[in-house]
């Protein structure tokens, strides 16, 4: 098996340095090829995702991805800038279905900025359609008007397939859950979203066995700190899903655990904590690797076929989370507070 492992920026080489250790002390016949990606490939090659690496990436069964985005390129034009590599491998790889659970740890209900009584058990999925909407749509740019004002515009557009193939995916997933899908729109404002919720009813008259509901963006954005617990599955477009998805990792205490699959329609994925780069701690060894390892634990299931590891893995953080060892970010009076370095290590030695 072959693993792509484009650490990026910040605090991304210390997090996937953690994350290798874990998988290499599964013993599994792993192959791993690491290449520059973000702000460290614009440095390499002038390019935030050199053609090197996309070919490495498109080459391997599976890429375990860091962060990407570094302050000190943010004035360059657009193209070059260090988001536009994860942009690009999602695009180039067709990786339209973004996993991203949001679960509360025992442990850890009293880290959330919600009531643990809100939060406790909590345990989400949303699937964020990652290839089209507005992030991709064409046209977009900054042009002059008639009266020589500047406009800067956006296209949000989904296509039916779009639509239909993201809300299989979804449906799916939900079927070995707990059979709940909530599909999020603005279908009241927005014609991309009148033809979403056309298109998932009519997906759902293949899944009678799920019940469906649909639900406002803003509503959603409310429900999920009023009462996350109503949620298992939401499905939504890729706006949405990057907004929501923050919101609901911050319910579980803390962004720094929360991993997330982006896969294309073969099963093959791209892994990666959802938290960014922090580039204001990078190098003080303090950010938290679980994000970075439970992702690992998402490739093993989903890319690599190796359920049986995944599980090994995470029960392995849950223990460590079990004994007290907290980074910085989730720690609370009383716990051991330990570095990256240190977190990553316990991990290791409970599997
Ligand atoms: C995410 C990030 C990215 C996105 C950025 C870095 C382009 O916020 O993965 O959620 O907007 O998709
Ligand atoms: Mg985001």
């Amino acid at each position: 098996m072959k693993i792509a492992v484009l650490p990026g920026d910040g605090i991304g080489p210390e997090i996937v340095a953690q994350a290798l250790l874990v998988l290499r002390r599964l013993a599994l016949p792993l192959e791993i090829e690491q290449a520059p990606v973000g702000g460290a490939g614009y440095l390499a090659a002038g390019d935030p995702l050199p053609p090197s690496t996309l070919a490495l990436a498109k080459a391997a069964d599976a890429i375990l991805f860091g962060a990407v985005g570094d302050p000190r390129f943010d004035r360059l034009e657009r193209a070059k800038r260090p988001e536009q590599a994860i942009l690009g491998l999602r695009k180039e790889l067709g990786l339209f279905a973004n996993l991203r659970p949001a679960q509360v740890h025992a442990e850890l209900a009293s880290a959330s900025a919600l009531r643990p009584e809100i939060v406790s058990g909590l345990d989400i999925l949303i699937v964020r359609e990652l290839t089209g909407d507005i992030y991709f749509g064409e046209p977009k740019g900054i042009r002059r008007t008639q009266t020589g004002e500047r406009e800067g515009f956006d296209t949000m557009r989904y296509r039916e397939s779009e639509v239909r193939r993201i809300a299989r995916v979804a449906f799916e997933a939900a079927r070995k859950r707990k059979r709940k899908l909530c599909s999020v729109d603005k279908a009241n404002v927005l014609e991309t979203s009148q033809l979403w919720r056309e298109v998932v009813s009519a997906e759902a008259k293949n899944y009678p066995d799920l019940e469906l509901q649909h639900m406002y963006v803003d509503n959603c954005a409310m429900q999920l700190v009023r009462n996350p617990g109503q949620f298992d599955v939401i499905v939504t477009g890729n706006l949405f899903g990057d907004i929501l998805s923050d919101e609901a990792s911050m319910l579980t205490g803390s962004i720094g655990m929360l991993p997330s699959a982006s896969l294309d329609a073969s099963g093959k994925g791209l892994f990666e904590p959802i938290h960014g780069s922090a580039p204001d701690i990078a190098g003080h060894g303090v950010a938290n690797p679980l994000a970075t390892i439970l992702s690992a634990a998402m490739m093993l299931r989903y890319s690599l076929a190796r359920p049986d590891a995944a599980a090994r893995v995470e029960r392995a953080v849950a223990q460590v989370l079990r004994e007290g060892y907290r980074t910085a970010d989730i720690y609370t009076a009383g716990a051991k507070k330990v570095g990256t370095d240190e977190m990553g290590a316990a991990v290791a030695a409970r599997l």
